[in-house]
């Protein structure tokens, strides 16, 4: 396995591979877990070069996030990389992805605003922005055929795919299912900053987007009604303060009254200083 930190290098690597290959990109921003690993796993089994990416973008975190905290194990993660078969690992600096120390980057791309104006929209200002811009880079210096990102982040998965859509990227984007913990816990970066105890009580995350999906199941397709059952399985902890919790059309991102043919439920939380996410698609079959 490769490891490269300049585009340059990276691209001169890539150029041989182009007429005979398929390449596949997984961008991530490192920590790497089981979820990044499936990600890794289904380009492996559909491409024959894998290339992981691997950088902090200054860009998606706001001023007071936890962009200096956030886990930085490049070590492991290349390990794990090479453990799983990846082809190169692209770990490029700030500098190098051309970000300095404004965290302005001279052009910038824009997602359109009703899909930032529901879900973590409201609640991280310029996130999505600072992820349309760093994913069309990264698409960009790799020129992958496919590029594979996870269903836990569906509002980043759908702006991406509208991204690539408008500006005629040529990369197909393929969604991958969110992998959970034996508790049903997402696997995160983030888990990092739990304690065992937040650990157990996060599990009311996905315990409530499975009673709305239990109601939705039984036939309930008012949205409110969904979202309420979410809502009463949060408020029983304590330790945790929810943020929203939405029924969206999965690729328009707009809020739904009801649900007809299919519906993101989507839910955002604080566990102590932790901001979780998590999500369930309810489809009508
Ligand atoms: P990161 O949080 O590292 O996630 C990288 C990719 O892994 C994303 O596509 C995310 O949806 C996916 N992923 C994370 N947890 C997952 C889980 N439990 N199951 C399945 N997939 C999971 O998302 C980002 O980085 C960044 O925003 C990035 C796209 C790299 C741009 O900077």
């Amino acid at each position: 396995m490769r490891l490269f930190k300049t585009v340059a290098g990276l691209r001169t690597y890539l150029a041989s591979m182009r007429d005979k290959q398929t390449i596949a990109l997984v961008p991530t921003m490192g920590a790497l877990h089981k979820g990044h690993l499936s990600l890794i796993r289904r380009g492996m089994s559909e491409a024959d070069v894998v290339v992981v990416s691997i950088f902090v973008n200054p860009l998606q975190f706001s001023p007071h996030e936890d962009l200096d905290k956030y886990p930085r194990q490049l070590e492991t993660d290349v390990q794990l990389c090479q453990e799983s078969g990846v082809t190169a690992v692209f770990a490029p600096s700030s500098e190098e992805m051309g970000i300095d120390k404004t965290f302005e980057p001279p052009t910038q791309v824009i997602p359109p605003p009703a899909m930032i104006s529901s879900l973590c929209g409201p609640f991280r200002p310029g996130h999505f922005q600072g992820v349309a811009t760093i994913v069309t880079k990264l698409l960009n210096i790799v020129s992958p055929n496919v590029a594979y990102f996870g269903e836990k982040d569906a509002q980043q998965l759908a702006i991406i795919r509208q991204v690539v859509k408008d500006l005629n990227l040529p990369v197909t984007i393929k969604g991958c299912p969110i992998i959970r913990e034996p508790s049903g816990l997402a696997y995160s970066s983030r888990n990092q900053y739990l304690s065992e105890e937040q650990k157990k009580e996060a599990i009311a995350l996905y315990q409530g987007l499975q009673a709305a999906k239990q109601v939705f199941m039984a036939g309930e397709r008012q949205t409110n009604v969904l979202t309420a059952c979410v809502t009463e399985k949060i408020i029983s902890y304590s330790g945790i303060t929810l943020q929203y919790v939405e029924c969206v059309h999965p690729q328009t991102l707009q809020p739904l009254d009801s649900i007809e043919e299919a519906g993101l439920l989507a839910i955002a939380a604080y566990v102590g200083s932790t901001r979780l996410i998590d999500n369930v698609i309810l489809r009508v079959r």
